[in-house]
């Protein structure tokens, strides 16, 4: 209605003006036409007229003229009649003849028209012809017309003129409000999907089909707007902590940050009588930590260590890091059986195998799905709790909380929701097998954007989701559209701190090297080789080990030379599968060295215990190369932070191509960890590389690290998401004016505020 009314009142104030312009000149052209006309009208009299007076002025009967005239003023529209005769004579008139009319001063009324003469009778038109007698001017005839009825013609004129104006304009407004009625949904529609990145793929796709002409207009601005946002992303940025809070002031207006995890980046053990402080061995936390460092916030996580109940205040948050602490750490406490069913058994024993396909069988059991509902519920109502505006910025990540998404959206719709997936995604056909395939997928698809690490990855995805779900899946976009609501889907690498925060490279390059051989008993030009995992089937271990093996089978020459030092971080030691694992690798480690025990120093040296990340930095500067040959793994920061950490432009990465990593990072030596011998010759050729050489690819692979660390990973996330908001406040305002149309507003629902 208010739309009609922002048309129909300018309407009907232009049609006033031109009525009010149109009208006096209507007016005025028609009492001239009528005074043309009454003027023809008085000749033509005159003419008629000329021969009866003519008789009697040769006559000399003058006084036949006078019921002659009296006879001719019958007519309603003539109003008086008279005659001068030349020479000054007695005039002849009508009674009614005006007194101004004088014969003496006819002059005045000559003329080819006929002259308008107010009178107190009304307005009176003037008209004078000579008349002859035999060729000579005898006299002249006044005719005198009544023009008040002009007068009366022309106020109906413009009464007629009025309402004609009136219902051209009633007659226009009424259409046109037909037409903004129906079409006005068509353009909501369209202006919606083309918010939405629906109309600009497929033109067709638009409601309204006079949306269409400015599609290509639009599309050109969006990707404008998306290359500028590329441009200061790619190519203007230099990525730190300052880049990530001007972002966030900026783009996200100073908007509060939530990141939930299950594992937590501080964890509180009991030690006897004191407390030690944990960073877990793990690449989430590895990436997520400086942001929050960065961007302040809360992280809500599982309190899982001894003493993590002991530091925590009334609200269960802690100020993290501890020594000077940048944000809230709030943790969740989960019971017994909801940590067995939900992280040991539907996360790790589920979905874990199901994702890495690394030939361990997928274990789904009921029990443990409830308890992972359950968590998910529990984590969801903590940030709701810890949430201070309707519409906060959170970051749900992994594969233990895909349920989590939907749950906050539900009860925090405005809220931007970013799900990040840290492990692979793996086909259909491998994901359908999961019994709770569509509650997953439904629970992920509570999120406004949803990340992973590779395009193989989303595209994986994706593919689950067409064939698995009632949902329309944009591949030129990469949205999926699912109950009112649409995804991004997208590749964000993640990544590490790059250059790597200073206490972790303090100490020398030599130093790490020497302390370490020392450490371990091996002579000072021993080569060394590190691997740094969590004691995790999909990390490849084992074919380490076989590939160390079999380097001193094919260059004897290593044994007693080469030491590769395994340290494996204890994890989910719960699981049968990890106890079995740790099992066999400990008894490979062991067989190897036994086999090679006569070379004076032992092949392999394996660390099955938790190291700090110092510790963890002087063995990638301690090594010769660094191995990662992960079976199937997300991303894999281990091979980020030994590039990172060389700073002295040495050590030879081997890499898995079996990891995200590898489609970053090509300058490593890449290897498909099943082929034992290739593993054993990369070996070898690590060992054997010239300086000159390692120098030139740490040099690449540090330079790319540089340019895309863990602060770009997150600041293109936090441009999306802002770029998300910004479409959203959009969408509302057109669905603010949509709400006003109660016809509309019957038939609405479409997007929501992401
Ligand atoms: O790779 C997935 C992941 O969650 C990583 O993000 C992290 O490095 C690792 O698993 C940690 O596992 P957990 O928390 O079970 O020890």
């Amino acid at each position: 209605m208010r739309l009609s009314l922002r048309f129909i009142i300018p309407l009907f104030l232009a049609l006033g003006a031109i009525a009010y312009a149109v009208v006096p000149l209507v007016d005025k052209l028609t009492v001239q036409w009528f005074e043309r006309d009454l003027d023809i009208r008085a000749t033509l009299i005159a003419n008629t007229v000329q021969e009866p007076l003519r008789n009697a002025i040769r006559a000399g009967n003058r006084s036949s003229l006078e019921p002659f005239f009296l006879r001719l003023t019958q007519d309603e529209r003539l109003f008086a009649v008279g005659y001068c005769p030349v020479g000054g004579g007695e005039p002849v008139a009508t009674p009614s003849l005006p007194s101004e009319i004088r014969c003496t001063d006819l002059a005045r009324f000559s003329g080819e028209e006929g002259h308008v003469l107010q009178s107190p009778d009304g307005p009176l038109l003037v008209s004078v012809r000579p008349v002859d007698v035999e060729g000579a001017p005898a006299g002249m005839l006044v005719l005198v017309h009544d023009l008040s009825f002009v007068a009366r013609r022309s106020a109906e004129t413009r009464k007629y003129l009025f309402y004609f104006f009136v219902g051209l304009g009633a007659t226009i407004a009424l259409i046109t409000v037909a037409i903004a009625q129906l079409s006005w949904r068509g353009w909501v529609q369209g202006l919606r999907a083309l918010l939405r990145g629906e109309g600009l793929v497929r033109p067709d796709s638009f409601a309204a089909p006079e949306l269409r002409p400015i599609a290509r207009d639009l599309r050109a601005l969006i990707s404008d707007l998306e290359a500028e946002h590329r441009s200061r992303d790619d190519e203007q940025l230099a990525w730190t902590p300052d880049t990530l809070r001007a972002i966030l002031q900026s783009e996200l207006r100073g908007q509060e940050v939530i990141v939930v995890s299950n594992r937590e980046p501080y964890i509180h053990v009991r030690a006897g009588d004191s407390v030690e402080l944990w960073r877990p061995a793990s690449g989430l936390v590895t990436a997520l930590e400086p942001i929050m460092r960065a961007c302040s916030g809360t992280w809500i996580a599982h309190g899982s260590g001894s003493a993590d109940r002991d530091v925590v205040d009334v609200h269960d948050r802690v100020g993290v890091p501890p020594a000077h602490p940048a944000y809230q750490l709030r943790r969740v406490w989960l019971t017994t059986e909801q940590e067995a069913g939900y992280y040991y058994g539907f996360a790790n024993e589920g979905l874990w195998p199901l994702c890495h396909i690394a030939h361990v069988r997928p274990t789904f059991r009921t029990a443990d799905w409830e308890q992972y509902v359950a968590v998910n519920r529990k984590f969801a109502a903590a940030t709701i709790d810890e949430a201070k505006s309707p519409d906060p910025i959170v970051l749900v990540h992994d594969y233990h909380f895909a349920l989590l998404p939907r749950m906050i959206q539900e009860a925090l719709p405005a809220a931007t929701i970013i799900a990040f997936w840290h492990i692979p995604w793996p086909n259909p056909e491998a994901f359908g097998i999961c019994p709770w395939r569509e509650a997953l997928l439904d629970g992920m698809l509570g999120s406004s954007i949803l990340g992973f690490h590779t395009r193989f990855h989303c595209n994986n995805f994706v593919d689950t989701v067409d064939r698995l779900l009632e949902a329309r899946v944009d591949r030129e976009m990469f949205t999926v559209s699912y109950r009112g609501n649409v995804t991004a889907v997208k590749r964000y690498p993640i990544s590490i701190e790059c250059p790597p925060p200073a206490e972790l490279v303090a100490k020398g390059v030599e130093q790490c090297r020497a302390e370490v051989r020392r450490r371990h008993g091996l002579p000072a030009d021993h080569a060394i080789g590190v691997g740094v995992d969590r004691l995790d089937y999909t990390k490849g271990i084992e074919e380490r080990l076989r590939a160390v093996e079999r380097l001193l089978e094919m260059h004897p020459e290593w044994a007693g030379r080469f030491t590769f030092i395994q340290i494996a971080a204890p994890t989910r030691g719960r699981i049968g599968q990890y106890q079995e694992y740790e099992a066999r690798v400990r008894a490979m480690a062991a067989r190897i060295n036994d086999r090679f025990a006569a070379a004076q120093h032992s092949p392999i040296a394996l660390l099955v215990e938790h190291h700090q990340p110092d510790e963890i930095y002087e063995y990638y500067r301690a090594a010769d190369l660094c191995m990662v040959t992960s079976l199937h793994d997300g991303m894999n920061l281990v091979s980020k932070e030994f590039v990172a950490s060389r700073d002295d432009e040495r050590g030879v990465l081997i890499l898995s191509r079996f990891t995200g990593a590898a489609r970053e990072l090509p300058e490593a030596l890449i290897v498909n960890p099943y082929d034992t011998d290739e593993c054993a010759t990369a070996l070898h050729l690590a060992l054997s590389m010239p300086l000159g050489e390692q120098r030139a690819r740490i040099r690449l692979m540090r330079g790319l690290l540089q340019d895309f660390n863990v602060y770009r990973w997150a600041g293109r996330m936090l441009i999306d998401a802002a770029a998300m908001r910004r479409r959203g406040r959009l969408l509302e305002r057109a669905a603010a004016a949509e709400r006003t149309r109660p016809a509309v507003r019957a038939r609405g629902g479409g997007g929501r505020r992401r």
